[in-house]
């Protein structure tokens, strides 16, 4: 019998100590350094907040016009690197095509000196820069269109628009991204960014870490979440279809995507956030059918399930406002992780800093001490 018990999925115990996030599931509460997402996303611009998460404070309108400018340059991709992400299958995931693609922006960028600050930040920075750029050009490859470099002068939303289209983004559009950005760039110690922090406590540089992190993020209970969601509200068509869904699914033990939380037993605040953010757009742009059948389904939803703390989680509302801005939807999930990079690289500069090696122990159930038998007698 072993003295050590399995807590399953590692609920509740600590990996790390962090002064990157704070969650509070309860009360519904995230904050970024202790600043409440309520009012970054009001206020802020994600590059802030990019700094904000790398650093620990607000940067000053020159540390951020000097920071904006680095972000620039380090956008640029080798012709290498473009190269590559051409010559990946069509018929690949979007999410396979930028876990590959992170890799090979470490191929192509200079070996970082992982006890060396300014290496660290160089990398880290790197990866915030380069990751909307690496999604954009999968996009168009797979389209069968021509690379479009990115565009000096444009922030990290605009850009990324910008690499998709090759045309100015809209205004409307590019704001919203920027805010959804904002509210996914990170989230505490989730799947992904565990995976990060594991991938970087074996001295790994943050584009292996990355890009293990983004492996973590593509399955249907992180953030891959979210294109399923969208899926699921076109299936269910029309809202009075809602509870015979639901109920379906209840009959057949099926999670309704978009719902619950590990840590969230309240609505998350992010999912508050990205709804005003698509009833906004939805003003400007036009409503959407499908914003009807989320608000149904999150009703019989929250009568059903609320006493058991599950609600709509982050993923509920965002693939509503990416489908707005007319965006496929498997690329939903991409859009998560190049937010979510800086949230990546500020762990890793965090673990680095003070770094163990994750090596957990195992509980056996296996035999043992067992005598070897010559093939000639199994
Ligand atoms: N729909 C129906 N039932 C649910 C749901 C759901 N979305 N989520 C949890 N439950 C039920 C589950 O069936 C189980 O019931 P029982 O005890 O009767 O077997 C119970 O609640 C506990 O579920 P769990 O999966 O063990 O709980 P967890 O704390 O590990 O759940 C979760 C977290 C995110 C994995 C889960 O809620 C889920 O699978 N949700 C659907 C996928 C999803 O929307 N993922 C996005 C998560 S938020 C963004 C991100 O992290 O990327």
């Amino acid at each position: 019998m072993s003295s050590i018990e399995l807590v399953p999925g590692l609920a509740g115990i600590p990996a790390a100590e962090s002064s990157v996030s704070f969650i509070d599931g309860q009360a519904g509460i995230l904050e970024y350094r202790g600043y409440p997402i309520e009012a970054l996303s009001e206020h802020s611009t994600y590059e802030e907040v990019a700094w904000l998460l790398l650093y620990g404070e607000l940067p000053s309108a020159s540390e951020l016009a000097a920071f904006n400018k680095d972000l620039e340059e380090l956008r640029v991709l080798p012709d290498a690197l473009v190269a590559m992400i051409q010559a990946f299958p069509k018929t690949g995931h979007p999410m396979q095509a930028l876990q590959a693609s992170l890799a090979g922006l470490g191929m192509v960028s200079p070996k970082v000196n992982i006890k060396d600050a300014d290496s660290r930040d160089q990398a880290a920075r790197r990866v915030i820069a380069a990751t909307p750029v690496l999604v954009a050009a999968f996009e168009r490859v797979r389209a069968g269109k021509e690379y479009v470099a990115p565009k000096a002068g444009l922030r990290t939303a605009e850009n990324f628009l910008w690499c998709l289209d090759g045309e100015a983004p809209d205004e409307v559009a590019a704001k919203t991204l920027d805010c959804a950005l904002i509210l996914h760039a990170e989230h505490t110690m989730n799947a992904s960014t565990f995976a990060c922090r594991v991938v970087g406590s074996t001295e790994n540089d943050p584009y292996t870490s990355c890009s293990g992190a983004v492996g973590a993020l593509f399955g249907p209970l992180h953030g891959g979440a979210n294109e399923r969601v969208l899926n699921q509200l076109g299936t269910i068509g029309d809202i009075s279809n809602v509870e015979a869904w639901f109920e379906g699914k209840t009959e057949r033990k099926e999670k309704v995507m978009g719902f619950g939380h590990r840590v969230y037993k309240t609505k998350d605040p992010r999912a508050k956030n990205l709804q005003i953010l698509a009833t906004e757009m939805f003003g400007k742009l036009g409503n959407t059918p499908k914003y009807d059948v989320a608000l149904k389904l999150e009703q019989v939803v929250t009568e059903k399930l609320g006493s058991r703390g599950i609600y709509p989680n982050v993923d509920f509302f965002s693939g509503l406002v990416y489908e707005k801005l007319g965006l496929d939807t498997d690329v939903f999930t991409p859009i998560f992780a190049m937010a979510r990079v800086s949230g990546y690289c500020s762990h890793w500069c965090e673990q680095m800093l003070d770094n163990k090696l994750f090596r957990p122990a195992q509980i056996y159930k296996g035999e043992r001490e067992r005598e070897y038998v010559s093939i000639d007698k199994r």
